[in-house]
């Protein structure tokens, strides 16, 4: 082994004792100056600078705003248009923004002739023929997960409220009965919360019911790293027998309709509880009664039913639901209109996330997170980087397409290429360099006049 000549030197520089962790950050910090960090270079659409965006339904006025400080003129409704109003107005506009009300049927997407986007700004969107939109190579971006939290946070709450039969004393008061009661009261502190299936939901609340000390399992398809210290258990049975509170949070799927019904709630601890904040058909509701009735079951929260009124101040009777009247009697039993995401920091996330996804798309040909497309994305080009133009090639997905982009595109200097299909529609994205202004109208044409084009964008 050879020994350095100055041992010192050599311990100085593999670990500077001297300096502490914050003093070599900063110095870090000064040596890395903020020019010399890449700065990504602001693309613009080629062809058609101008672009024109409808938002409808009263979306959020900072949407507008971040819309606009981009270039874009913006058309803003408080109201939802109807198909024939959409029918009419829809050709001047390269994107849309809408909730629910708004339908965007075929017969739109075939009068939207310049729409290149969608954005639902709402969770679902199933207000959009998606298949047709894709074959017309319009992308649809949702924003499914920023309520996530304020659903988390509302099971918290039911968990508490359920525990402490908090319902049925703030209602006997309010028809002016005190009933002071400890009985069957529980605290939640060293109780078992047992999550039904892991994803944004699911883990954020296992996170905040450990903070309330509460032990946490969790059952889920997957295997999942647990937050903390809340354990994965080998199947749902397991689960249900051995939690005080079981909560929901799986998508409607075929194998979880009716996935907690008279067998799993046999199964359930005798005076535990059932929150479902997921989806309706999750929970056999008829089985549902006779535990609550039978007492096998102390207490349920209940914000999603199998079919729910279309309005606020319409009717949840049994027209609704069969069972609706007998549910409504039960005690200890939480029932609430589909609230579970609804806040307003959930409202002003889903107005960031898609304003983002439709800028992302227009400005950059992004489409991560779309739901009816292949997701491809490229990295970005710096802003130093002059002449290069980046190509957005959306075709039908059929054999030979990419020999044929390929050859358009082989006189220059591909930088970097990525597609992806979906279904009957394939994407691809690629930044070439080295190419002239005056070369364009022609290279589009070439890309543009192949057999599987459905839409072509330079953006530079
Ligand atoms: N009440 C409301 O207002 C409200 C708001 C937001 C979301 N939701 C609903 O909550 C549910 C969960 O949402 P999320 O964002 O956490 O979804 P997510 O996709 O992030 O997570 C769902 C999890 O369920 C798991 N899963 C799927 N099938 C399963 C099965 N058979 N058994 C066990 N686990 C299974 C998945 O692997 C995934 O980890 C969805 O149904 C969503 O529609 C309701």
């Amino acid at each position: 082994m050879s020994i350095p000549s100055n041992p010192q030197a050599v311990a100085a520089s593999v670990s500077p004792q001297s300096a502490s962790i914050h003093d070599r950050l900063r110095t870090a910090r000064r040596r890395e100056s903020i020019s010399d960090i890449r700065q990504p270079k602001i693309l613009h659409p080629l062809e058609n600078e101008g672009l024109r965006l409808l938002l409808l339904e009263n979306i959020s006025l900072d949407a507008v705003a971040a819309f606009r400080a981009q270039g874009f003129y913006v058309d803003h409704l408080t109201k939802a248009l109807s198909e024939d109003e959409l029918v009419e107005r829809i050709s001047q506009y390269h994107a849309i923004g809408i909730r629910s009300k708004t339908k965007i049927t075929e017969r739109v997407l075939k009068a939207a002739s310049k729409l290149l986007v969608i954005g639902c700004f709402c969770i679902g969107t199933n207000q959009v023929d998606l298949p047709v939109a894709a074959r017309a190579g319009i992308p649809v971006f949702n924003s499914p997960f920023s309520n996530s939290r304020s659903v988390a946070e509302l099971v918290i709450s039911e968990l508490v409220a359920l525990s402490r039969q908090l319902f049925e004393r703030a209602y006997e008061l309010r028809t002016g009965i005190w009933n002071k009661q400890s009985k069957g009261c529980w605290e939640v502190r060293g109780k078992t919360l047992g999550i039904v299936g892991y994803g944004h939901i699911g883990a954020q609340l296992s996170v905040l019911a450990e903070a309330f000390g509460m032990r946490v399992l969790f059952h889920d398809v997957v295997n999942i790293m647990p937050l903390g210290s809340a354990r994965q258990v080998d199947s749902l049975d397991t689960l249900l027998s051995e939690s005080d509170f079981v909560t929901l949070h799986v998508p409607e799927l075929p194998e979880t309709i009716n996935m907690i019904s008279k067998q799993q709630l046999a199964l359930m601890k005798k005076g535990s509880y059932l929150i479902n904040n997921a989806r309706g058909k999750v929970v056999d509701i008829p089985a549902l009664i006779e535990a609550l009735q039978s007492k096998q079951l102390a207490g349920a929260a209940i914000d999603v039913f199998p079919s729910e009124p279309g309005s606020n101040g319409a009717p949840f009777d049994d027209q609704v639901n069969s069972w609706a009247s007998v549910l409504r009697t039960l005690p200890n039993v939480i029932l609430t209109p589909h609230i579970g995401g609804s806040t307003e920091e959930a409202q002003k996330m889903i107005g960031e996330e898609v304003s983002q996804a439709l800028s992302r798309y227009l400005g950059y040909g992004s489409t991560i997170g779309a739901v009816n497309f292949p997701e491809v994305d490229l990295r970005a080009i710096s802003a130093e980087q002059g002449g290069i133009i980046r190509v957005c090639h959306v075709h039908k997905n059929q054999p030979g397409v990419l020999k044929q982009v390929n050859e358009a595109l082989s006189p220059y200097n591909v930088e970097k290429q990525y597609s992806d299909s979906k279904g009957e529609i394939a994407y691809l994205m690629a930044d070439i360099a080295d190419v002239s202004f005056k070369e364009l109208p022609q290279l589009k044409g070439r890309i543009s006049s192949t057999d599987a084009n459905i839409l072509t964008r330079f953006l530079s």
